[in-house]
């Protein structure tokens, strides 16, 4: 699939229509520069899910968990990451197991531990602060 967005508004929409039709388990591995909108879309899946948790990048602390939606939403980011130990200290398998919904943004830092089955969505930035998404 392919969507434009014009504006951070409109990468949420194009991820609130995507994540509707997310069963339980799924992951979304999340491709793009920095300041791509990977973080908006995420932004997106949360509020699809009708979670009304604040999103943001999980620099520090590696992972968060928005809940009160659908399905219970996991946000991790591989930007910081120097190696792939730290995805086993803080139990990154174990969260791919659970009932929810996986949003991993810099997927393609260590893409050998991203499941099989995920979903991988890459966002480019295009003229005038668009966006190319696709998955
Ligand atoms: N079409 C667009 N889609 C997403 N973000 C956009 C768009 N146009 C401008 N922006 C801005 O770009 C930035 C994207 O930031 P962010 O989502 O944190 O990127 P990333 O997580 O990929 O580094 C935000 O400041 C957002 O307001
Ligand atoms: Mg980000």
């Amino acid at each position: 699939m392919k969507r434009v967005a014009t504006n951070a508004e409109a990468t949420r929409a194009v991820a609130m229509e995507f994540v509707s039709g997310l069963e339980v388990g799924k992951v979304v591995a999340l491709v793009g520069d920095l300041g791509a909108g990977k973080t908006e879309f995420v932004k997106g899946l949360a509020a699809g899910l009708g979670s009304t948790a604040v999103v943001t990048s999980p620099t520090f602390t590696l992972i968060h968990e928005y809940r009160g939606g659908r399905l219970p939403l996991y946000h991790m980011d591989f930007y910081r990451l120097s190696s792939e130990d730290e995805l086993d200290e803080i139990g990154f398998d174990e969260y791919l197991s659970r009932p929810g919904i996986c949003a991993v943004e810099w997927a393609n830092r260590f893409p050998e531990r991203i499941p099989g089955a995920a979903i991988w969505v890459t966002l480019s930035i295009a003229e005038n602060n668009e966006r190319l998404i696709c998955w």
